[in-house]
């Protein structure tokens, strides 16, 4: 084992209770060994979340379920073939032996089978599940390239595994199965798709379900205040100190400091997103603006995570 083998030595990292950044096809995870609540402390520590929120276990594939699961519903067992691997986590009724600490005590847990490649090795390699949060400090922007999780750690960054541009760019989408079917976290994957599986699937509202970062309102927010704006509010007259995510060019004499065109495509638009959001942050503007995005299934998951960023904003503006 050396840095010629990088899988080998996140592997070793892993078994002796340390952290390593790994990629997912949705954004950086920071991922330790999902049974060593010492490690799953870590996660915690660097990240500065508040403990007893839930992380989602990374398994290799569905034969390892039930070494997590108590119950594991045909529903479930559907959505895996259908979607697994992929940008899916479900919520499942715990296995006997799984720790408080992966599951911030509640009697559930998060499963997620990754198919970033980077991600599959590393779950092959090391054979069990991988407790895994977004590699970003609590409440800040999901990383989604290896610079982005540099950006966020600095120095105490832990062993990274380079797996280059996350495809999805938004986290994955969350159905709990421990009850009546619920959708926790819109994502990549369009509602109308799950709902071939589990029928009619009822959206959670905000504050059902168990208390968990990327479900409160405020979150995924960029540092400079972000808004929300309707497209036919862009237009020249805007102040000199905005910095602006459209879904089409600037105006002729817009005098901002920065205007970035995201373009019309909901994938495209998400896999850019946080690194536009990032760069926005960067532009030294008073505020950033975002043009509205369209009311339409494509559009959910974006919906989602800019109406959180533009509602933690609100929320820092108040305290
Ligand atoms: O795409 C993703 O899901 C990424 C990559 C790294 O896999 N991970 C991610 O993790 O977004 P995190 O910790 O930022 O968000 C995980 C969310 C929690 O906020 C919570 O909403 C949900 O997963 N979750 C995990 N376990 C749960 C449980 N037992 N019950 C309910 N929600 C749970
Ligand atoms: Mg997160």
């Amino acid at each position: 084992m050396s840095a010629a083998d990088p899988i080998g030595l996140a592997c070793a990292l892993l078994r002796s209770g340390q952290l390593v950044a790994m990629p997912t096809e949705t954004v950086y995870g920071l991922a330790a060994n999902a049974r060593d609540d010492a490690a799953v402390a870590r996660i915690y520590a660097l990240k500065g979340r508040p403990v007893g929120h839930p992380l989602i276990v990374h398994l290799a594939d569905v034969a390892q379920v039930p070494a997590w699961a108590a119950e594991v519903p045909a529903v479930a067992l559907r959505l895996a073939a259908r979607f697994w691997p992929g940008p899916l986590t479900l919520i499942l009724r715990r296995a006997a032996g799984v720790s408080d600490g992966v599951t911030g005590g509640q009697d559930t847990v998060g499963l997620r089978v990754p198919s970033h490649p980077v991600a599959q090795r590393l779950l092959r390699a090391f054979g069990d599940g991988i407790a895994a949060p977004s590699a970003n400090r609590y409440g800040r922007v999901s990383p989604t390239t290896a610079a982005h999780v540099r950006e966020e750690f600095g120095a105490q960054t832990p062993f990274l595994l380079e797996g280059g541009d996350c495809e999805v760019g938004l986290e994955s989408t969350i159905v709990s199965l421990a009850g009546e079917p619920l959708l926790l976290r819109p994502g990549g994957i369009p509602q109308a798709d799950l709902e071939q599986i589990t029928g009619p699937l009822r959206r959670a509202a905000p504050g059902e379900g168990p208390r968990a970062p990327g479900t409160t309102v405020a979150h995924y927010a960029p540092a400079t205040t972000l808004s929300l704006i309707a497209t036919a509010a862009l237009t020249a007259g805007l102040p000199t100190e905005v910095a602006v995510l459209a879904r089409g060019p600037a105006p002729a004499g817009f005098g901002g400091r920065l205007w970035l065109d995201a373009g019309t495509d909901p994938q495209r638009y998400a896999h850019d997103l946080y690194a536009n959001l990032r760069q926005l942050d960067r532009a030294g503007a008073g505020s950033i603006l975002v043009e509205s995005v369209p009311d339409t299934a494509a559009w959910d998951a974006i919906r989602d995570r800019l109406a959180r960023a533009a509602a933690a904003c609100a929320a820092e503006d108040l305290a």
